[in-house]
Parts: C-alpha cells; sequence; structure tokens
C-alpha cells in the first residue's frame, strides 16, 4: 500500500470541516453585532465565530469560562478600556489570549470591526454586581448557527 492509499484509508474515518465563510450570512447576535457560527463542540464545549461589530458597539460586561482566542480582521477592539487606560487596543492581524476566569467590563469599537474568535467554554454576560444575565455556552452558539442555517435554506 502506498502513501496515498495509506493515507486515504486513515482519513476516511474522519470528516473535516470546511467553510466558505463569505457564503454565510450575518446573524444579528446583539445591539450592533453580528455572528457567523463556524464550529460548536459538545465534547469540548469549544466553539467557534466571525464577530461583526458596528462602530460604537459593545460587548456587555462578561467573565470567560474558557480562555479565548482572537484573531483581528478588520477594525479596532478595545478590550478593558484600550491601551490608553491599561487594557488591550487590537488592530488587524493582531492575536489576543483570554484566560479562563478573565472578566472584560465592556468590550468596545471605535470603528466597525471583524474579528475571529475561539472560546475554550461558555462565557457568562452578567450585571455590575456579577449576578449572571446569560450565559452564552456551545448549545446557544449551535441554536444560533442552526437558526440562521435554517433561515437560509428557507430564503
Ligand atoms: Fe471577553
Amino acid at each position: 500500500m502506498d502513501k496515498t492509499e495509506r493515507d486515504a484509508l486513515q482519513n476516511a474515518n474522519f470528516v473535516d470541516t470546511y467553510i466558505h465563510t463569505d457564503g454565510m450570512a450575518w446573524t444579528p447576535f446583539s445591539e450592533g453585532i453580528e455572528i457567523k457560527v463556524l464550529r460548536a463542540t459538545q465534547e469540548t464545549g469549544t466553539w467557534t465565530a466571525l464577530f461583526r461589530c458596528a462602530q460604537g458597539s459593545a460587548f456587555a460586561r462578561h467573565e470567560h469560562l474558557g480562555a479565548g482566542e482572537y484573531l483581528m480582521l478588520s477594525g479596532k477592539m478595545e478590550v478593558r478600556g484600550g491601551v490608553e487606560k491599561g487594557g488591550i487596543t487590537a488592530y488587524p492581524g493582531d492575536y489576543g489570549y483570554e484566560p479562563n476566569g478573565m472578566i472584560h467590563d465592556s468590550t468596545c469599537f471605535p470603528e466597525q470591526s471583524v474579528f475571529y474568535f475561539t472560546n475554550f467554554g461558555p462565557i457568562r454576560f452578567m450585571d455590575d454586581e456579577n449576578k449572571t444575565v446569560f450565559v452564552l455556552d456551545w448549545q446557544a452558539i449551535a441554536k444560533i448557527g442552526a437558526e440562521s442555517a435554517k433561515a437560509r435554506a428557507a430564503e
């Protein structure tokens, strides 16, 4: 058996994922923020998405219940007030890692921005007293993705 046959035999056991994201519709996520769900996994609770954030939009106060990773694709993101207030200002091409347990009071977008994001678990949105408002876990993400796919199929 040559290498090509051997590889084909092994790879027949797996299903890989390929998504042409330009062909996907943006789905409303929160005020001024839209999402394209790329992946949500039951096994680990990890999920991956693209976010498009309108100029002036922001993610509400939240706590990461799993680490997150992002790559800015366009625009400008101010995490924890941005670099002028001791936080981070991310520009296109910038990568960031957000540790499990990190609290982000508000993540703002001074201009329209798109970024790739993976979170290794849920994100807990909360009020100023840290009371839970909404838990964004893999099931919530998968639901958004499924509804978006259904809406697209019905078009
Ligand atoms: Fe965050």
